[in-house]
């Protein structure tokens, strides 16, 4: 017969299993490397959609990428991931800079280091608009 305490002992070492497993899936997803070139889709959007101030995070080509509208209405787009351990930053519009929730590096519209531990600038992404629509890439 199973008394009380093998059973409460039982159920903490699952829990504590479940918890490692859980843990060690979130810590692979998180330092996995971002896949690069997983497609060749054009990212368009309607340029009216984004206004001045405001950003937009997509995949380019299986890169995650900030598309931003300055306030004189210019747009910008950078890739997404931190240059310092490759988290991924996130415009803010108040502030208006780009910042990486991980290590507090924050960067400049340009893509230039602001602050931080990141060791280089974001990367540029052409864009531009034709026929009404944001597109990334070289076509623009
Ligand atoms: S990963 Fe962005 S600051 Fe460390």
């Amino acid at each position: 017969m199973v008394d009380r305490r093998t059973i409460l002992v039982s159920s903490v070492q699952a829990c504590g299993l479940a918890a490692l497993a859980s843990g060690g899936y979130i810590t692979a997803n998180y330092l996995a490397p971002i896949p690069e070139g997983l497609g060749e889709e054009e990212v368009e959007i309607p340029a009216e959609r984004l206004k001045p101030g405001q950003g937009v995070q997509v995949v380019h080509k299986g890169k995650p990428t900030l598309i931003i509208r300055d306030r004189e209405g210019e747009l910008h787009a950078l890739t997404a991931v931190c240059t310092h351990l490759g988290c991924l930053v996130k415009w803010n519009e108040d502030a208006e800079r780009i910042e990486c929730p991980c290590h507090d590096a924050t960067f400049a519209l340009d893509g230039t280091v602001l602050g931080g531990p990141a060791p280089k600038p974001l990367p540029k992404v052409p864009v531009g608009v034709k026929e009404g629509m944001i597109q990334l890439g070289e076509k623009t």
